[in-house]
């Protein structure tokens, strides 16, 4: 029961239970919609990797296998954020309803200990689980598209990579952006790196680069497999490569890496069932939370981004960050007490502390008391083929250009995954996120992430695919293009264009983007108490979206925060 404090939240907020609409709206303005096709569509970080997986598309193939020559295709064209040397997650939806997800996370390698990043005195060393070999997780992404095109795929694997192998040897031209975020990693990279790795040029805005010997690792991959990168010359290589650079990634590290196929999480939301990822992703359950002790509140009686809008998010961000911090980990090897935090009585108790008048304080939100029952159970891109199946993906190197090592002999950057564990409980990683105890490191264990790939359903039907990346932001990024969508109407390129903020509980503060909020409207959030980031606050997110239209076309929604691009047909 909400107590006395939250039953005025009726008359503010227009709290409702059940007694609102619960069908989709769509909005008609054609102006801000996005690209309509009346098939199939990819939606991705760059044109190249979009246009190579609706090739595939377009020559038969299915979402699936669209998903390796897309994936692939971002790590030539993207190699900010595509990969060879990370890890992601996908969630499907099939045609028939049925849904699933893999996670090819990268995991701890077996020489990894929980102070590997701590000082005689037990601080965290600065740098060490950031940048260079001992940053870096054991990769998971090719294991994990193969895994998926073996269960899935329907064109040969060697077809498909053909694509991307001659957008590698043919080159990519540089984009504005990309000139950019080349030019302000620069330098990390030739520290890691040397002056000899190719991006220790400087490359301008309309320079093509080419990919040689990143073509030649894909050629073997296409030809031998998944075995090629984990057992074979390419195995060999990156491993004599990484113990020069004082890494401590083994053959043996390679040889045992696999993907896992998970249960997805799955809930309701105003009518709509919500498909996402289950740890070692916080995504789903933290999202799940969220919109569990969102759902009694009327959002939609609310201005969009208004203080009051505001304020709920925020309330219910708080919350399920600092549950999201305590209780999620590798579900390999913590027990994760999932239905219990997505259970919507815990969701409603957490928020009966909610005051509409005032801040509650970070300080004053700890983890919620769960009793644990024992048991004996345990850069995004979106696709929608012409069979009607959608493939929410969200692939990473964790920071931007991952551990900022190159593999220049191989062609691909390496992650610094290893920084999503927590390193010292207490102590906050590179997105600010405070870890604990179900998140240390231990050996062969996958790291704690946020990528939420999710997918939408209505009716029994598909309604959204959508995903983003931006570290702890990408839950609540997720967050707000559904509910632009679902409870205020948008269409799919004006849910993902729509400006954003986030709270993670701590710290206790909210990042609003650059653009796209009043001052008037910061005054009031910082009258209640609400602490507002003042300082540098980036965009945040780049959300690949695709709706599925009431007449069955499908909307790109390609986030123009970045070069992103829909592709369809
Ligand atoms: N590396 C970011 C995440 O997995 O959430």
């Amino acid at each position: 029961m909400f107590n006395s404090s939250s039953t005025s939240l009726s008359f503010v907020f227009g709290l409702t239970f059940l007694f609102f609409s619960c069908q989709s709206k769509e909005s008609n303005d054609s102006s801000t919609r996005g690209l309509i096709a009346d098939k199939a569509m990819v939606v991705s970080a760059r044109v190249e990797a979009s246009a190579i997986g609706l090739q595939i598309l377009k020559q038969g193939g299915n979402a699936f296998d669209a998903m390796a020559a897309t994936e692939l295709a971002l790590a030539v064209a993207f190699p900010f954020a595509g990969n060879l040397g990370g890890g992601g997650f996908m969630v499907y939806r099939l045609a028939d309803g049925q849904v699933g997800s893999i996670d090819y996370r990268e995991k701890a390698p077996l020489a990894a200990h929980r102070d590997m990043y701590l000082d005689e005195d037990g601080n965290v060393i600065p740098g060490l689980s950031t940048k260079g070999a001992l940053a870096v997780g054991v990769p998971g992404t090719i294991a994990g598209i193969y895994e998926v095109h073996q269960k899935f795929g329907t064109l040969p694997w060697s077809e498909i990579i053909q694509p991307v192998i001659h957008l590698a040897e043919n080159g990519v031209v540089v984009t504005e952006k990309q000139a950019q975020r080349l030019a302000n990693n620069r330098k990390d990279i030739i520290e890691v790196s040397g002056e000899q790795t190719l991006f220790a040029r400087e490359f301008q805005a309309g320079d093509t680069i080419k990919y040689p010997a990143l073509a030649e690792t894909l050629r073997r991959i296409a030809a031998n497999g998944a075995d090629e990168f984990y057992k074979g010359e390419t195995a060999q290589r990156l491993v004599a490569f990484l113990q020069a650079k004082g890494g401590i990634i083994t053959l043996e590290d390679l040889a045992s890496y696999q993907a896992q196929w998970r249960e997805p999480i799955r809930f309701d939301y105003r009518g709509h069932s919500i498909i996402s990822m289950a740890p070692p992703s916080s995504g789903g359950v933290t999202l799940a939370q969220i919109m569990g002790m969102l759902e009694p509140f009327n959002l939609a009686a609310m201005r969009h981004n208004s203080p009051n809008y505001i304020q709920v998010l925020t309330e219910a961000e708080r919350r399920a960050y600092a549950d999201r911090n305590y209780y999620l980990g590798d579900p390999d090897f913590v027990e994760v007490p999932i239905n219990q935090l997505i259970d919507k009585s815990y969701l409603k108790s957490r928020m009966a502390s909610f005051d509409p008048d005032k801040a509650t304080l970070s300080s004053d939100v700890g983890h919620g008391e769960l009793s644990i029952i024992e048991s004996d159970e345990t850069t995004h891109y979106s696709i929608v083929d012409q069979f009607g199946n959608g493939l929410s993906i969200t692939t990473t190197l964790n920071g931007a250009y991952g551990s900022k090592l190159y593999v220049d002999e191989l062609g691909f950057f390496l992650n610094n995954e290893m920084d999503d564990f927590s390193s010292k409980t207490g102590v906050p990683n590179m997105f600010g996120l405070i870890g604990a105890e179900a998140n240390a490191i231990a050996p062969g264990k996958r790291m704690l992430s946020s990528m939420t790939p999710t997918i939408v359903e209505k009716d029994g039907k598909l309604l959204m695919v959508v995903g983003t990346p931006g570290g702890s932001t990408i839950i609540t990024s997720v967050l707000q293009t559904i509910l632009n969508v679902v409870e205020f109407g948008m269409n799919m390129q004006e849910a993902v264009d729509a400006p954003r903020f986030h709270h993670q509980w701590l710290p206790d503060h909210i990042n609003f983007e650059p653009e796209g909020f009043s001052s008037s409207d910061m005054e009031i959030l910082k009258a209640k108490g609400y602490k507002i980031n003042e300082g540098y606050t980036p965009i945040i997110g780049k959300v690949d979206a695709i709706l599925v239209l009431k007449n069955g076309r499908l909307e790109g929604g390609a986030d123009k925060r970045g070069d992103d691009t829909a592709e369809g047909y």
